[in-house]
């Protein structure tokens, strides 16, 4: 079955062909991000006008680069939620009109169960139910995949997200939006050791984040160094950090693992690209015979293969939209 998925949540406008969920025929993204970074993070507004100034090209190549027409797809798999409200209806519209143009199947997909799906296309021997650490830009979660379209959260961050805490140090420290990827460059670079910094406490739930002390501790850290008229070396900060938030992550995934009795882990979303993170997580599970499953870095980051591979287990669940599908800004994952 062949499933035309489309991405719009964000900053980057992507089409995708997948068959039977995991064999990807097209992949394509227009990213926007050189004229986000001139502001520093995404702007709404310049994001919806280039998703309707990019879609149709981007959903014309992903069809062309497989040598398909929209006669060879089976299903229209849409992301609706959460994200950018202008940015997710421009990719809802398109999928209605392609939908309806078609006669297809519209699959309403939420785009955190695409970011644990992109699992799935590498890894066709990962099956729920298993334990899933989400970590992008807008979101941290520890989640229990309970079956392919059913999830439990039971770990969330009380403010920032990792991806999030990533960038405001990176900006911090000198870097351009969204500078995680520039902090796992220069942690390689750097003294682990160097910096001592806090480990947040949470009060409650044991599997929760809190990023912003840590983030406020960097900040603190770089002012005061400039104050006193000393240069700080950015690669020693940025493997600190990196060490410490690797430390965090792996600390409260671990003790839900263990508490909640899973040996299958999978790591999803755009911080799951980090070297540093998926080193540790390696460590950590091979200490603990846990197997652990990383999507392949092209996948990482927001794609529509990881929506055309979720839709088509949405799809086979029976989950269908009608014309009237809107987007939805926040929606959690237990709630879809
Ligand atoms: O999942 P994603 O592409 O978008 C959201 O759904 O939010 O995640 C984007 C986030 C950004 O904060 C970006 O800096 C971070 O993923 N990121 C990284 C790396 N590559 C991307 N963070 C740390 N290390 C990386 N290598
Ligand atoms: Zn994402």
């Amino acid at each position: 079955m062949r499933i035309l998925a489309i991405e719009s949540s964000c900053d980057e406008t992507a089409c995708a062909v997948v068959e039977d969920g995991v064999k990807v025929l097209s992949n394509v993204i227009a990213t926007q991000i050189d004229e986000h970074r001139l502001y520093g993070g995404v702007v709404p507004e310049i994001a919806s006008r280039r998703h309707s100034e990019n879609i149709s090209a981007v959903v014309s190549k992903a069809l062309t680069d497989c040598d398909m027409t929209l006669s060879d797809i089976d299903a229209v798999a849409v992301t609706y939620a959460p994200g950018l409200i202008g940015a997710l209806l421009v990719g809802i519209s398109f999928a209605k009109g392609l939908s309806l143009a078609s006669g297809k199947p519209l699959v309403p997909v939420h785009h955190i169960a695409g970011h644990i799906a992109a699992n799935y296309i590498s890894h066709e021997d990962l099956k729920p139910p298993y334990l899933c650490l989400v970590i992008s830009g807008g979101h941290s979660h520890i989640v229990e995949v309970l079956d392919y379209t059913t999830y439990r959260v039971v770990g969330r961050t009380r403010d920032d997200a990792a991806g999030e805490c990533f960038d405001k140090v990176a900006r911090t420290i000198g870097f351009e939006y969204p500078g995680g990827k520039f902090i796992d460059a220069a942690a390689k670079r750097g003294n682990e050791k160097a910096f001592s910094l806090p480990q947040p406490k949470v009060a409650g739930s044991e599997y929760d984040f809190s990023f912003s002390g840590l983030k406020t501790a960097v900040i603190n850290l770089v002012h005061n160094s400039q104050q006193k008229g000393e240069e700080v070396n950015a690669d020693d900060v940025a493997a600190s950090f990196q060490k410490t938030i690797c430390d965090i992550l792996v600390k409260k995934t671990m003790l839900a693992a263990d508490n909640l009795g899973y040996k299958t882990l999978a790591v999803a979303g755009g911080v799951s690209a980090n070297s540093g993170v998926r080193e540790a997580m390696q460590v950590a599970c091979d200490k603990r015979g846990i197997k652990l499953y990383l999507p392949e870095l092209k996948y990482c980051g927001d794609n529509a293969a990881m929506i055309g591979c979720q839709g088509y287990y949405d799809y086979l669940a029976g989950k269908r939209a009608d014309e009237s599908l809107n987007g939805i800004a926040t929606l959690s994952l237990e709630n879809i």
